[in-house]
């Protein structure tokens, strides 16, 4: 059978087996997925040896993502541009990377009805989560990408790797200022449960407001865009669900159906 794996430290609370398992049971794909615990400095010997036990593919999680991409042979522009990999495929004695974050993310809005092109695109954080998705969502052609973070030259870094595109960053007071479509939480702020510096006046009727953090309860960034009547509020669960599809698309070739499995998710909470 078929072995995959998600490395990760910690990786126990990772719900990707059960994701996988529910892609596999319903595109009649025999695999086995399981998750695989790796010391912090024991990352590379760990893929090593899944390797030689004949391993077809793996995710990758924190802390990994940067080692994933420099053990790899060959990167697609996804990989390339957002300096991490998720997604591993071991073929022919190379290894191939991915970066599935920014299409789950592309693929979870276009499937809650939110359109991307010609409109204006607020990303709040400049790490890595958001790194990973700038290209994706440059890829819809909306009228503009601003990135805003706390730490300003983060967010530049990000811009500089771009040429030729509507893409800009700046500081939280600078974004207060603007007036945005769509507002991408890729802070890992909804994590800790720390409010954002944003203003009140940035979120209207018509803003989608979306949080790559998903849990039990709303996100304080969701709470908040909800308080305010935000035109669509919407977490991250199906970004989670979105990028496992991609994943096994590129392992399987089979795009699996990613909406029953977010309904069995949300009911597992
Ligand atoms: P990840 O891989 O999840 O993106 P990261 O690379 O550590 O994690 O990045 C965390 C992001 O959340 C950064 O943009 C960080 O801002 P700084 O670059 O200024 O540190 C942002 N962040 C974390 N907590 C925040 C908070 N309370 N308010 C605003 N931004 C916050």
């Amino acid at each position: 059978m078929d072995q995959y794996r998600v490395f990760g430290n910690p990786i126990k609370q990772s719900r990707s087996p059960f994701i996988h398992q529910c892609f596999a049971e319903e595109t009649n794909q025999l695999l086995n997925y399981e998750t695989q615990f790796a010391e912090l400095d024991g990352f590379n010997q760990a893929v090593a040896k899944f390797i030689n036990q004949g391993g077809k593919g793996a995710n990758v999680t924190a802390p990994f993502k940067e080692q994933a991409m420099a053990m790899c042979d060959e990167l697609t522009a996804h990989a390339k541009f957002s300096g991490a990999v998720n997604t591993l495929t071991f073929k022919d004695g190379k290894i191939y990377g991915d970066t599935t974050d920014g299409v789950g993310l592309v693929n979870d809005l276009l499937a809650n009805n939110v359109k991307l092109e010609n409109k204006r695109i607020l990303l709040l954080g400049a790490g890595g989560a958001s790194k990973g998705v700038v290209l994706p969502l440059l890829d819809q052609n909306p009228e503009s990408i601003t990135i805003a973070n706390r730490t300003v030259s983060k967010a530049q870094s990000i811009v500089e790797q771009y040429t030729n595109k509507p893409l800009s960053a700046c500081s939280f007071d600078e974004a207060n200022e603007q007036v945005f479509d769509i507002i991408i939480n890729a802070t890992s702020a909804g994590l800790t449960g720390e409010g954002l510096p944003i203003a009140e006046s940035l979120i209207t009727t018509n803003s989608i407001c979306y949080d790559m953090t998903y849990g039990k309860d709303l996100t304080p960034f969701l709470q908040k865009a909800k308080a305010l009547n935000a035109k669509k509020v919407i977490d991250g669960l199906g970004m989670l669900v979105g990028q496992a599809a991609e994943s096994f698309y590129i392992w399987r070739g089979i795009k699996p159906n990613v909406d029953s499995v977010i309904l069995k998710l949300k009911s597992s909470f």
